[in-house]
């Protein structure tokens, strides 16, 4: 079976509304509609996604009150309680009503993370399958959670952290998701609401590929006994993607026209992370003493306390010609353009897949979450780039920024890039196991 029989079927996806986890739901979208799929997206209205620019679907807001102002920033799990409690009955509503009017309906793709989103749509007759937007091993901490707590792991032992941990390979102590002492508890309940609502879904759909985590599928396999598809990279199977929350400011695409291959260093810590101002000015003057030309995203709330940071006196001057500060990229093109032959990334997951998928080497400075373990694979599993550890200082910015762009240390590691670039390739063409992935799951929602 598989393609085009998705005809007059209707898929409805609901994205957990933050930048990272958008943006592959909405590349799945476009991949089920170009098997014939109609397609209805679900959003918050809290980072509710512009419709006009994406014609072909059918959008329907969920009423969730926008939410934004009574979350503390750094509480991620409080905020994904939060979406459940304030989308349950909303979303209730809306489907239900939905349903009562539309016939066709084949199945809901829901982010993890939207495990109230499940049971509504399991109580409504609904099938429903879950998309992971982070990697197979990070998928791999939820189902070992319980495992790790109760061995010790968290609090996580300070006195520890260069530890490997033995359960979960090839993470380090200090590769583990991070979490406040007191919020233990509240992590244990949201962690084993979603691994409850992947293990009862029809089937688990990760944006990953074979080739960088096959070990981490076969053990997903064997621990939550539903189908999973490995269809990653998603934004290799779209070829027009209009998901950003904020402005691209694509006038840095010219601008890299200009740069000689391989030369910039391209710097972005996605959709979340903050510095403090300290951390901000040493990243500036490291930068620009490095004297490698650079790219670098400064989001207007990049820096912890402020809506709209200003660059610091003299840099301006300083790095004139040489480098270009924007406040949000066309991140697939500049990753995919020439010039740019270094990554200094957070390590988000969909950053870490896209530079992979460009082959571009990566200075890792991870902030939170699944970044540290992301990070992890990166530097000593698939070995194509360097850790940025400790206090940041620009003394060490710029010897590690010199390291990955000039030195023999970095060109390994291009040279390690360009194979996993290959296979991040290889996987999406007609023989390929992602491309083959995504054939069982097309068959997988027409025979649910
Ligand atoms: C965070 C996590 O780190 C991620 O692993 C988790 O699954 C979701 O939350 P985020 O900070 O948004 O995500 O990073 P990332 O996963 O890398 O996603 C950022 C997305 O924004 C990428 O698709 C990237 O292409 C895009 N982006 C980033 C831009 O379009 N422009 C930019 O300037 C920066």
């Amino acid at each position: 079976m598989s393609g085009d029989l998705g005809m007059n079927r209707r898929i409805l996806l609901f994205p957990l509304p933050y930048q990272g986890h958008i943006n592959p739901m909405l590349e799945l979208a476009s991949l089920l509609h170009s098997r014939g799929f109609s397609i209805t997206i679900f959003h918050t209205q809290f980072n509710s996604i512009d419709s006009t620019k994406h014609p072909s679907y059918e959008f329907i807001s969920i009423i969730d009150g926008n939410t934004s102002n009574h979350f503390n920033l750094n509480d991620i799990p409080s905020r994904i309680v939060a979406h459940n409690n304030n989308c349950e009955q909303p979303f209730h509503d809306s489907l239900r009503k939905y349903l009562s009017e539309n016939k066709g309906v084949t199945c809901l793709v829901a982010d993890l993370h939207w495990y109230k989103i499940h049971a509504v749509a399991k109580r409504l007759g609904v099938v429903s399958l879950v998309l992971r937007t982070g990697s197979a091993a990070s998928l791999r901490w939820f189902t070992s959670f319980p495992v790790l707590r109760a061995k010790g792991y968290y609090p996580l032992p300070e006195s520890e952290k260069d530890e490997l941990v033995t359960e979960l390979p090839p993470y380090r102590v200090k590769d583990l998701i991070r979490m406040d002492k007191s919020r233990i508890e509240d992590f244990a309940t949201l962690v084993e609401l979603d691994v409850e609502a992947a293990k009862s879904s029809s089937g688990i759909i990760i944006n990953t590929f074979t080739a960088i985590e096959r070990k981490e599928m076969d053990k997903l396999h064997q621990e939550l006994c539903v189908p999973i598809f490995s269809i990653g990279p998603l934004h290799k199977f779209t070829c027009q993607f209009q998901s950003s929350l904020l402005p691209q400011d694509r006038s840095c695409l010219a601008w890299l026209d200009t740069q000689a291959p391989d030369s910039v260093l391209y710097v972005s810590f996605g959709s979340l992370a903050l510095l403090n101002y300290e951390e901000f000015v040493e990243t500036a003057w490291g930068l620009a003493n490095s004297w490698q030309p650079f790219l670098w995203v400064v989001r207007p709330d990049l820096v912890c306390g402020t809506k709209n940071v200003n660059m610091p006196d003299g840099f301006d001057e300083e790095v004139k010609g040489r480098g270009m500060v924007i406040s949000w990229a066309p991140q697939l093109e500049v990753l995919a353009h020439d010039a740019v032959g270094g990554f200094w990334t957070h390590n988000g997951w969909n950053s870490t897949l896209e530079g992979i998928s460009e082959g571009v080497p990566m200075i890792c400075r991870p902030f939170f979450a699944d970044q540290m373990g992301n990070a992890r694979y990166v530097t000593h599993v698939w070995k194509v780039g360097m850790e940025l550890e400790g206090k940041l200082e620009r003394r060490i910015i710029e010897k590690t920024v010199r390291s990955l762009m000039r030195e023999k240390e970095g060109d390994e590691m291009r040279e390690r890039m360009r194979m996993l670039k290959k296979n991040a390739s290889d996987c999406t063409m007609a023989d390929g196991s992602s491309y083959l992935a995504i054939n069982k799951l097309v068959d997988h929602i027409l025979s649910s």
